[in-house]
C-alpha cells in the first residue's frame, strides 16, 4: 500500500519504492514532517518539533500555544501567523485575505482522477497508482481545499494539486493558488534550475540558497525560453550519482512561478504553482477552481536518477497517443532548408532527395499558406497559397507519396497577423484592451482563446488539412509573448482570469485536435524551446528544443533540457554548417552525434550537398533507423561537461543494457591534449559488448570502470560507440 493512515497518531504516510513523504495532523493544522529516502512503518510523531519560536510573530489564541511562523505547512495560507509566502491566497467577501485551513478528513481510491481540462500524469490502470485526498476547511469563510496526492510508487513520483471550493454564500477571489508545497527544516541546499532566452534555451544554473525569496518565474503568457517551470533542490555536495535532491515539476504551459525562500529560522519553504502576478480568479458560492498539477520527486542517488524518474513517467504516463512508445520519424524540416523561398517543385524535389537519403517525412514549415512570404502577414489564413501550390498540396503530397516519403506542415494557430483576412473580419478576435495599442512581437497579435468563436475557427482551419489524410506530422508553433493581456468580452471582473483561461481554451483545442486526428503525430515549438513544458508533452510528444540548430550550442541546451525532459521529446536535427544561428564550423558527423540524443531529422537543403555528404545522410539515417528506437525507453547518462570542461560525454542505455550509444565532442582544443577518457554509465558489467562502429571489443566492466579513450584531436571533433552486447 502506497499510502498509510496512522489514525491514532493522526500521520500520514506516503512511500514510493524508494521514498516517503509524511505529513501530520496538528493542533487541527496538516503539518509537513518529512520527504526523503523511504522509511519503514512506525509511529513517526516525534519527527514534528516546535521549538517555541515566535520572534515578533504572534502565537495561537491564548498567547502561549505555537506560533504559525514556525510550523511545516502542507499547505499554507497568509493571515492567521505564518507570515511566509503563502501556498493560497483570498479576497474574501468582506475584502479581508484571511484563510486559516483545517484539517477535515482524508480518503485512499485507487488511481488518478484527473484535473478536468488540465494535462496531467495518468494511468493507464487503477493498479499503477493510488491517490490520497485531504480535505481542509476555513469554518468562517466556508472555503474548501482538497489536496490530492497520486503516488506512483515504481517512478518514485508523486503528483500533488489543489481544488478550492467557495462553501460560503458570497463570491470570493481567488489570488494566489499554488500546486504543491515543500516545508523544509533546514536550508543547506544548493538550488538548480534552468535559465535562457530564444536561441540559448534551458542551461543550468546552480547557487547556494540564502535568506530570502527567491522566485523563478514567467509573466510572459507562456512558460517561456527564460525559465522553465521546474526546480531542483539539492544537499551542496549533490553530483550526478550521489547525494540528496528534491525536484518539482509543473504540468502547465502559461504564467508559473516556483518560489524557494531561505527563512528567519534557517528553514526553507519551496512553493509552485500559477503565477500570482496578474492572476485574480473570482469564485462564485458553490463553485470550484482546480490548480495545475505538479510532479514531485525526490532521489537519495544524485541528478542521475531525479532525472530518470522524470523520464520515465514523462515519457510513459505524460506523453499519449501511437507514437509515445515508438522511434518517431526520421524527418527533414523546410525552415532552414528554404526559410520562405519554396514553392511545391521546390518541395518536391527536397522531398524526392530526401526519400533517396532514407528520410521518412518532409515537413512544410513557414510560408504555405495566405500570399505569406515573409514573416509580416497571413497569421490566421490557413488556406494553400495557389501561387505556391498551384495543385494544391496534393500537388506535393502525390509525388512524394510515390517515393515513399510522408507529408508534415507547420502552423502557428494561436496567432493572427494584422495584415490577414482574418484579422480585417475580426480584429477584436486578438487579446486586447480596449483604447490601448496593441504590440506586435514579429508582426502579430495573439488570438483569444478563451473565447470559443475563435477555438472553433481554429478547430475548423486546421482540421480541413488533416481531414485531407495527406498530413502526418504538425509543427504547432508559437512566436511571440503576451502583452496587454485582456480579453474585452469577458467583462471588467474577469481580467485576472484571461492568461490562465487562455490556457485552458488552448488545452481544450488540442484536446479536440489529437482526439480527432490520432494518426497524426504533434511538435510543439514556441521559437524553439519557448514552450518546453510538461503541460503541452500532454498532447505533443515531442518539442522543437531550439531555434539553435548548432551542435556545439546544442550540447548546453540538450543537457540542461535533460535534468527533467525525455530525450524522445527532444527534437534535434542536423543542419547546415555553417551552422545559420552561430557560424560554427563543424564536421557533419558531430552533428549526428548532437542530433542523435533526440527525436531525429535533418534541416538543410538536402539538393545542395556534395555527393560525399549525401552519402552521409543516407549512413546516418540508416544508422538512427537501426538503433534510434531506443532514444524512446533508454536510460540517459550525463557523463561530462559541458560547463566545467573542455567536452562533452553522454550515453543512454536500453532499458535491457543490450545497447548503449555513447557520444563525445571535444569543444575547446588545448596544446597537448590529454590522456582523456570517459567511463560509461548503466551497462551489465558483466557482459560483452562490441562496437559496432569500429568493432572493438570492451566488456562493461572495463568500459564503466576505466571507460573509453577520447579523440584529442580538433576543436568540434566528436566520437561516437554504438555498443551491442554480444
Ligand atoms: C520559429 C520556429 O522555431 C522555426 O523552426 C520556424 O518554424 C519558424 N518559427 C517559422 O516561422
Amino acid at each position: 500500500m502506497a499510502v498509510i493512515y496512522d489514525r491514532k497518531n493522526e500521520i500520514i504516510q506516503i512511500n514510493t519504492k524508494n521514498t516517503s513523504y509524511v505529513m501530520a495532523v496538528r493542533d487541527g493544522y496538516l503539518v509537513h514532517l518529512y520527504y526523503g529516502a523511504l522509511l519503514g512503518e512506525g509511529d513517526h510523531s516525534y519527527f514534528f518539533r516546535t521549538q517555541g519560536r515566535a520572534a515578533f510573530s504572534p502565537r495561537m489564541e491564548t498567547g502561549e500555544g505555537f506560533s504559525l511562523d514556525d510550523i511545516p505547512f502542507e499547505y499554507p495560507c497568509w493571515g492567521r501567523g505564518d507570515m511566509r509566502s503563502p501556498a493560497l491566497e483570498i479576497k474574501n467577501s468582506d475584502g479581508s485575505r484571511i484563510v486559516d485551513l483545517n484539517y477535515v478528513n482524508c480518503e485512499v481510491t485507487a488511481g488518478k482522477p484527473m484535473p478536468k481540462g488540465l494535462p496531467a500524469v495518468y494511468c493507464e490502470d487503477d493498479s499503477e497508482a493510488e491517490t490520497l485526498t485531504v480535505t481542509l476547511a476555513d469554518k468562517v469563510s466556508g472555503i474548501e481545499v482538497k489536496l490530492f496526492y497520486t503516488v506512483f510508487a515504481d517512478t518514485d513520483i508523486i503528483t500533488r494539486r489543489a481544488e478550492i471550493t467557495n462553501g460560503g454564500s458570497a463570491k470570493c477571489n481567488i489570488l494566489k493558488a499554488a500546486s504543491a508545497c515543500i516545508d523544509f527544516d533546514h536550508m543547506e541546499f544548493d538550488v538548480i534550475s534552468n535559465h535562457g532566452t530564444h536561441c540559448r534555451e534551458r542551461n543550468i544554473e546552480r547557487f547556494p540558497l540564502a535568506r530570502g525569496e527567491y522566485k523563478m518565474a514567467s509573466r510572459r503568457g507562456a512558460s517561456g525560453h527564460v525559465h522553465n517551470p521546474f526546480m531542483i533542490i539539492a544537499s551542496h555536495d549533490t553530483t550526478e550519482d550521489n547525494g540528496d535532491c528534491y525536484g518539482t515539476v509543473l504540468v502547465y504551459s502559461g504564467d508559473f512561478a516556483s518560489e524557494i525562500a531561505g527563512n528567519q529560522y534557517q528553514t526553507a519553504r519551496h512553493i509552485v504553482g500559477l503565477n500570482p502576478d496578474g492572476f485574480d480568479w473570482p469564485l462564485e458560492a458553490g463553485e470550484t477552481f482546480v490548480t495545475p498539477e505538479a510532479a514531485l520527486t525526490y532521489s537519495a542517488l544524485g541528478f542521475t536518477k531525479l532525472s530518470h524518474n522524470y523520464h520515465e513517467l514523462f515519457a510513459r504516463r505524460l506523453c499519449r497517443g501511437k507514437f509515445r512508445d515508438v522511434r518517431r520519424p526520421v524527418l527533414l524540416n523546410s525552415w532552414e532548408a528554404c526559410y520562405f523561398g519554396f514553392d511545391a517543385d521546390r518541395l518536391v524535389k527536397i522531398g524526392e532527395c530526401s526519400a533517396d537519403l532514407g528520410i521518412e517525412l518532409l515537413v512544410i514549415d513557414d510560408g504555405w499558406f495566405g500570399v505569406r512570404n515573409s514573416d509580416n502577414c497571413s497569421l490566421g489564413d490557413w488556406t494553400i497559397n495557389p501561387k505556391k501550390f498551384p495543385n494544391g498540396l496534393e500537388g506535393v503530397y502525390k509525388p512524394l507519396k510515390e517515393k515513399g516519403i510522408d507529408l508534415g506542415i507547420w502552423f502557428e494557430p494561436e496567432m493572427i497577423s494584422p495584415d490577414s483576412d482574418l484579422y480585417r473580419a475580426h480584429p477584436d478576435w486578438c487579446i486586447h484592451i480596449e483604447n490601448r495599442p496593441r504590440s506586435q512581437g514579429r508582426w502579430q497579435l495573439i488570438l483569444d482563446l478563451t473565447r470559443k468563436e475563435v477555438r472553433d475557427y481554429l478547430y475548423e482551419s486546421i482540421a480541413a488539412i488533416l481531414r485531407t489524410g495527406m498530413i502526418s506530422y504538425v509543427k504547432w508553433d508559437f512566436n511571440r509573448n503576451m502583452t496587454e493581456i485582456g480579453s474585452p468580452v469577458l467583462g471588467a471582473e474577469h481580467q485576472g482570469e484571461v492568461t490562465h483561461r487562455y490556457y485552458l481554451g488552448l488545452y481544450e483545442l488540442l484536446e479536440r485536435l489529437v482526439t480527432d486526428f490520432p494518426d497524426v503525430l504533434f511538435e510543439s515549438c514556441s521559437g524553439g524551446g519557448g514552450r518546453f513544458d510538461a503541460g503541452l508533452l500532454y498532447y505533443m510528444p515531442q518539442v522543437w528544443t531550439s531555434d539553435n540548430s548548432d551542435a556545439i550550442e546544442r550540447l548546453k541546451i540538450q543537457h540542461g533540457t535533460s535534468l527533467v525532459y525525455p530525450m524522445s521529446a527532444m527534437s534535434a536535427h542536423v543542419s547546415a554548417s555553417p551552422n545559420h544561428q552561430t557560424g560554427h564550423v563543424t564536421p557533419f558527423m558531430t552533428r549526428f552525434t548532437v542530433a542523435f540524443t533526440g527525436s531525429y531529422g535533418y534541416e538543410l537543403d538536402p539538393t545542395a550537398l556534395s555527393e560525399e555528404e549525401q552519402e552521409l545522410v543516407k549512413k546516418t539515417v540508416a544508422l538512427y533507423k537501426q538503433y534510434g528506437g531506443m532514444m524512446n525507453s533508454g536510460k540517459y547518462y550525463r557523463l561530462a561537461g559541458p560547463y566545467d570542461v573542455d567536452y562533452c560525454a553522454w550515453c543512454t542505455v536500453s532499458e535491457d543494457k543490450s545497447l548503449c550509444v555513447a557520444g563525445y565532442v571535444l569543444t575547446h582544443v588545448r596544446m597537448y591534449g590529454n590522456n582523456r577518457r570517459v567511463r560509461l554509465k548503466g551497462l551489465d558489467e558483466n557482459a560483452t559488448y562490441r562496437d559496432a562502429l569500429t568493432g572493438d571489443i570492451y566488456t562493461g566492466s572495463q568500459l564503466m570502470g576505466f571507460g573509453v579513450h577520447c579523440p584529442e584531436t580538433l576543436e568540434y571533433t566528436s566520437h561516437m560507440w554504438i555498443l551491442e552486447k554480444i
